[in-house]
């Protein structure tokens, strides 16, 4: 998954912040357990946006075991929420002890189910959309929560270069899935999109 230079990666990784005894588990959790995880240079940028955005509102979608989730509710302590969806009962068993490790069960609440399903439920407006499901549903959870974020909000996305793949144009489905997501994204009326390549790619958008 490398992205930029090895070189480089290191460089950012040395430098980034230390954590805190949880996320420090989590990280080396997510190292052996073959869960994927933003891990620490994309987790502080998802604090970054979500505390310049004055974010109060947040949706996930794809809860993991709650390293990300943790992120964002920790940008939006103490008043604000974060409701994150997943249909794994394994992993939200992990996410649940997780985030009541890092006492945050009143700010992240996770729904457990289909996000294709739990979606058009929400009656929420929120403030920013994270994304970081299984790859097949992306188009799908973006044209669904898209329209439950506010004017101004952002939506952001993980994994968008997909190793890299999709600059090279390769052919597996999940790379053509991604490259279809973000061609769609980017041309969504009324979307300012960026790729950041961070880690796995990150899809930063605002809706103007
Ligand atoms: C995979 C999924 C992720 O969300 C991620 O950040 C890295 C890898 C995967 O499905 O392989
Ligand atoms: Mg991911």
């Amino acid at each position: 998954m490398a992205i930029t230079y090895d070189y480089i990666d290191d460089y950012l990784y040395r430098i980034a912040q230390p954590r805190d005894l949880l996320l420090q588990k989590m990280e080396e959790e997510a190292d052996t357990g073959a869960v994927p995880i933003i891990g620490p240079l994309v987790g502080r940028l998802l604090y970054n946006l979500a505390r310049s955005s004055q974010s109060k509102n947040i949706l996930e979608i794809g809860t993991a075991i709650g390293y990300s989730g943790i992120w964002l509710g920790r940008a939006v302590a103490p008043k604000g929420l974060v409701t994150t969806i997943d249909k794994d009962p394994e992993r939200i068993k992990r996410a649940e002890k997780n985030i009541a490790e890092a006492k945050l069960q009143k700010i992240i609440k996770v729904l457990k189910g289909d996000a294709l399903h739990i979606l058009p439920t929400l009656k929420d407006e929120y403030d920013l959309v994270f994304l970081d499901s299984d790859k097949d549903i992306y188009l799908d959870a973006f044209k669904l929560s898209v329209k439950k974020l506010r004017k101004g909000g952002l939506f952001i996305a993980d994994n968008t270069l997909w190793g890299g793949d999709v600059a090279k144009g390769g052919k597996s489905e999940l790379t053509q899935t991604m490259i279809k997501f973000n061609k769609e994204v980017s041309g969504y009326p009324g979307m300012s999109t960026v790729i950041v390549p961070l880690r796995d790619g990150v899809l930063v958008g605002l809706k103007e």
